[in-house]
């Protein structure tokens, strides 16, 4: 009787440390989403065979990212995140959005990597993880050629146009009581430029390496912001995303090699 008793106990721990040790190794992991194990980069967004590197972004902005006719992806930040997949061994998938719905998504979990010319903000900081500066720009306001307006004194009574989310919304805001300007919040740079050719805004405030395309292929006029102090661009990762450190070194990698340069010559260099 004790003997039965016994065996049957023995058994039931048996199967109660199975039991406990599979939870484990299905948890461990899945915490991270996707792509987290960086001790194994074969480790893809889907199982099996395909690797899939999952990108989000906002494509309304060239030179870093925009869609050719065709609905093409290209610019700065797709080449390089290209290159990044190439390197972890990753097929990249582009997901465009709205930039404001940008960090969301990688709260969710529902990208792995944001590439959108996003400046590395402290705000932005607390809710998601930035790679390594892989590129700096200030900031411009833009208007038509001939609107007069040249500083930031000229800017009274106007309405400027910002993309929402943006760090040039948050710059604005802080600027439009002492310059005595109206701000306007719209949802993609695209949209800033046809409301500027339209006259819906006088002014467009943007980073600097992007108003310059916009001024030289528009036919418009610009002041860079005497105000800007803004950080780097960088990648935006989940918070804990194991891709951080891979991607730094890949980053690392391209610096090295004179690839990034490359990127930059081809997309960036006009002045
Ligand atoms: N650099 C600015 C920021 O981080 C604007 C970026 C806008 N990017 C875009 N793809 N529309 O707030």
């Amino acid at each position: 009787m004790t003997k039965t008793f016994g065996k049957v106990l023995g058994l039931i721990s048996f199967i109660t440390i199975i039991l406990i040790l599979a939870a484990c190794g299905n948890g461990a992991g899945s915490e991270n989403g996707p792509s987290s194990d960086s001790s194994d980069s074969s480790n893809g967004s889907d199982s099996g065979e395909e690797k899939v590197l999952k990108l989000a972004t906002s494509a309304d902005f060239p030179p870093f990212e925009s869609r050719t006719p065709e609905g093409e992806f290209e610019g700065f930040d797709i080449d390089l995140a290209n290159l990044i997949a190439d390197e972890l061994g990753y097929q990249l998938k582009i997901e465009d959005m709205k930039f404001d719905g940008l960090i969301g998504s990688l709260q969710s979990k529902r990208v792995d990597m944001v590439m959108a010319g996003m400046s590395m903000t402290e705000d932005r900081r607390k809710n998601v993880e930035f790679s390594t500066e892989y590129n700096r720009s200030g900031e411009m306001f833009i208007s038509k050629p001939d609107a007069g307006i040249d500083s930031l004194e000229d800017l009274k009574g106007k309405t400027v146009g910002v993309q929402l989310g943006t760090i040039q919304q948050e710059g604005a805001e802080k600027l439009k009581d002492e310059y005595g300007f109206e701000v306007k919040k719209l949802d993609s740079a695209n949209i800033l430029i046809q409301e500027l050719k339209s006259n819906r805004i006088e002014v467009g405030y943007m980073d600097k390496s992007v108003a310059k395309g916009y001024v030289k292929e528009q036919g418009l006029e610009g002041f860079d912001d005497p105000t800007t102090s803004s950080p780097g661009m960088g990648i935006a990762f989940p918070k804990d995303s194991d891709l951080v450190d891979d991607v730094n070194d890949i980053l690392k990698k391209l610096e090295e090699n004179g690839k990034l340069a490359e990127l930059k010559d081809k997309w960036l260099s006009e002045e």
